[in-house]
């Protein structure tokens, strides 16, 4: 589907506020995330301090008989276990740890996934030549942690939402003014043109007047030349004011009208016909290749004549004498936009420099004072607003191309 500059302008706002939303949610995410995972490293930290103090204590000084809560306690004497009144837990107690330290006298201390839980065993000499092991079942610890751990995913989730909603509606009125200011400047645009089409015409027309009455009384042939001048300038400011509307009304409303089809073909043989005489002078060889036909897209004419008009000149201006220009002309693969290629054999510029041609005043190391550097700037303003590309390529002193890329209007009227 093809979508109008306004269209474009939505996206933009969307998207905007779309990224707005997400930095938040991130913002958010991550220091719900922080906080839960400080909570459980300290919560870790203190249980695994409580633990071992606890396992420590009941080795040194408490009875088999009557161990703490979840604590079992075993001692070896001569060789011989004493399992205590409570029995040990399956797959306890660790007799190798027993032997072990009953041989070295250095205390080992071990954790035990068993029976669908973790036991902490401290294995240490005890008083009387025994060695004693301390076995510790740290099932509720677990499920203290695993709670903490679903808190937090709660937590996480929540403020996900909340996060994705704070993000929207700060998004929205973050973005709201630039959504009202571009709105307001289309408007202004509109507004103004609209307001100078009057009175405009209405000076061509008189000008036009006087120009038929001058050449009818008997006025000096320069001053004839000059109403003659000034009725060409006013009618360049009546197209350009036309253009504004045109484009306005193109970037509202994107649907092919009669009116607005422009048979680039054309328009691109009349340019090569306007530039022959300047191409000539350098002795520059001119060449139009186009396929049978015509190619049509949507469009202001004057517009992308104008547009057209500024990549030849350029090329005229930047290609020595003896050069070659060769403006192309193709659909593209896949179809559906038409390629208007400008190349030269002329000065050519730096691959980097590229993209910033196309930035407002921005001119090369040889462009005169006369040069403002408006002239891409000003194409690309109106490539962009017929929904279409512009791309540059060049090589220092192996040439230049420019290729212009435009919405076919076939493709356009079946909702490409
Ligand atoms: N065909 C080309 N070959 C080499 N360089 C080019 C060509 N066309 C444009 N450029 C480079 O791009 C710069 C910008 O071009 P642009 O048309 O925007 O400005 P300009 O021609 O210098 O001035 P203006 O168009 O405002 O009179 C030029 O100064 C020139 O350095
Ligand atoms: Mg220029």
């Amino acid at each position: 589907m093809t979508c109008s500059a306004a269209d474009i302008e939505r996206a933009l706002i969307r998207r905007t506020r779309l990224r707005v939303s997400a930095l938040v949610a991130v913002v958010i995410t991550v220091l719900v995330l922080a906080v839960g995972a400080v909570g459980y490293q300290v919560m870790v930290h203190t249980q695994d301090n409580q633990i071992a103090s606890e396992l420590r204590s009941s080795a040194e000084n408490g009875a088999p008989a009557t161990p703490p809560g979840c604590t079992w306690l075993v001692a070896l004497d001569d060789g011989v276990v004493h399992p205590g009144i409570v029995p040990a837990p399956r797959g306890f107690p660790l007799r190798a740890d027993l032997d072990a330290v009953q041989a070295t006298g250095v205390a080992v201390d071990r954790t035990v996934a068993a029976n669908g839980t973790e036991y902490r065993v401290r294995t240490q000499p005890g008083a009387g030549g025994r060695t004693v092991q301390a076995i510790f079942d740290a099932r509720y610890q677990l499920a203290d942690r695993h709670h903490l751990l679903l808190a937090v995913l709660i937590a996480e989730l929540g403020g996900l939402l909340a996060a994705a909603l704070t993000g929207l509606l700060v998004g929205r009125h973050a973005v709201a003014p630039l959504a009202e200011a571009l709105d307001k400047q289309r408007r202004f645009v509109t507004d103004a043109s609209h307001e100078l089409r009057t009175p405009i015409t209405q000076a061509y027309t008189r000008l036009q007047l006087l120009v038929r009455r001058a050449a009818a009384a008997d006025l000096p042939a320069e001053h004839r030349d000059g109403l003659d001048r000034l009725a060409t300038s006013i009618r360049g400011l009546g197209e350009v004011v036309e253009d504004l509307l045109l484009s306005a009304r193109l970037a509202a409303d994107p649907t092919p009208r009669r009116d607005m089809l422009v048979d680039l073909a054309e328009l691109a043989s009349a340019a090569v016909a306007r530039e022959c005489d300047r191409a000539d002078e350098k002795r520059i060889t001119l060449s139009l290749e186009r396929p049978p036909g015509p190619l049509t897209v949507l469009g202001v004419e004057t517009a992308l004549r104008r547009a057209v008009g500024e990549l030849l000149a350029n090329a005229v201006r930047h290609t020595p004498e003896g050069g070659r220009i060769e403006l192309r002309l193709a659909r593209s693969v896949p179809p559906g936009e038409i390629e208007l290629t400008v190349a030269d054999t002329g000065d050519g510029f730096d691959p980097v420099e590229a993209d910033r041609l196309f930035e407002r005043f921005h001119r090369g190391p040889s462009a005169s004072e006369r040069r403002f550097g408006l002239g891409l700037a000003l194409l690309r303003e109106v490539v962009t607003s017929h929904n279409g590309t512009i791309e540059a390529v060049g090589h220092p002193g192996r040439g230049a191309s420019f290729t212009l890329r435009l919405p076919e209007v076939a493709s356009v009227a079946h909702g490409r």
